[in-house]
């Protein structure tokens, strides 16, 4: 990957009021929004339209389907009825339901395979499995090539593998890493984390940025601290803040 990392702030928020807030909020610098299981659940398809019709903005959604082929097949076509721009799946769901999920997207929308979750390390990797060891890099490595084989658009995986994923698949896999974290910041519950900068030099396509951007004291300011870490690269150094 050449270029900016594309960067995501994830409305895990509990109500549409919560996630209009803060899109309002950082809608200036910010183009492209996640809305995830929590923000789904409560807000339905409603908070994705106003997403994108009152904001104009991207949305990424986020409910990693794992379902039978034919299931899988319909909620991929339900997402890009909505508009969205990228909607994820389980790698781990297998061929079929890759195959199906890529053929529903009709190249309307990218379709991403969820690898292993960031949640997880090896330890707690092979224990949720029941078995002595597992890498995790291995793991994730083995539901990209999966992935890539089904011609999805891309997968997840965290900033510690895209590396090793991007070496392998350059563009032919867009790369999108969660569990971003600006230098310093809280790992909370995720186990694997890296700076928007080391992602992007990884082969990250787009970043996601969560509760390191909506659980800061001013989301607004932690994104352009974000924007800023991104341009870190450049010869000329300055991002386009506005
Ligand atoms: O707040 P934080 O930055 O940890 O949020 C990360 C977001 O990315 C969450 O919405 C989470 O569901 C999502 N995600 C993840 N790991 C994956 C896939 C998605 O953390 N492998």
């Amino acid at each position: 990957m050449t270029g900016y990392a594309i960067p995501i702030v994830a409305l895990d928020v509990p109500t549409a009021g919560d996630a209009l807030a803060i899109a309002r909020q950082l809608r200036e610098d910010c183009h492209f929004f996640k809305v995830g299981s929590t923000l789904y659940t409560a807000a339905g398809p409603t908070i994705v339209r106003e997403l994108r019709e009152k904001l104009q903005a991207d949305v990424f959604l986020d409910l990693k389907f794992h379902d039978i082929p034919n299931t899988v097949a319909g909620a991929v076509k339900s997402a890009a009825t909505l508009g969205v721009r990228l909607v994820t799946v389980h790698a781990s769901g297998g061929r079929a339901m890759l195959e199906a999920a890529q053929e529903a997207s009709k190249g309307r929308l990218g379709v991403l395979g969820v690898t292993v979750l960031t949640s997880h390390d090896d330890a707690s990797l092979a224990a949720s499995w029941g078995r002595d060891h597992v890498d995790v890099e291995d793991e994730v490595l083995r539901l990209a090539a999966d992935a890539a084989a089904a011609g999805l658009h891309g997968i997840v995986c965290s900033g510690d593998e895209a590396a090793a994923v991007n070496r392998v698949y350059g563009d032919d896999l867009a790369l999108l890493v969660p569990g971003v974290r600006l230098e310093g910041g809280e790992a909370n519950d995720q186990r694997r984390v890296v700076t928007p900068h080391a992602a992007q030099r990884a082969g990250a396509r787009y970043v996601v940025l969560g509760r390191a951007v909506t659980a800061a004291a001013d989301p607004k300011l932690a994104f352009r601290k974000v924007l800023v870490d991104l341009a870190a690269d450049t010869v000329d150094g300055m991002p386009a803040l506005g």
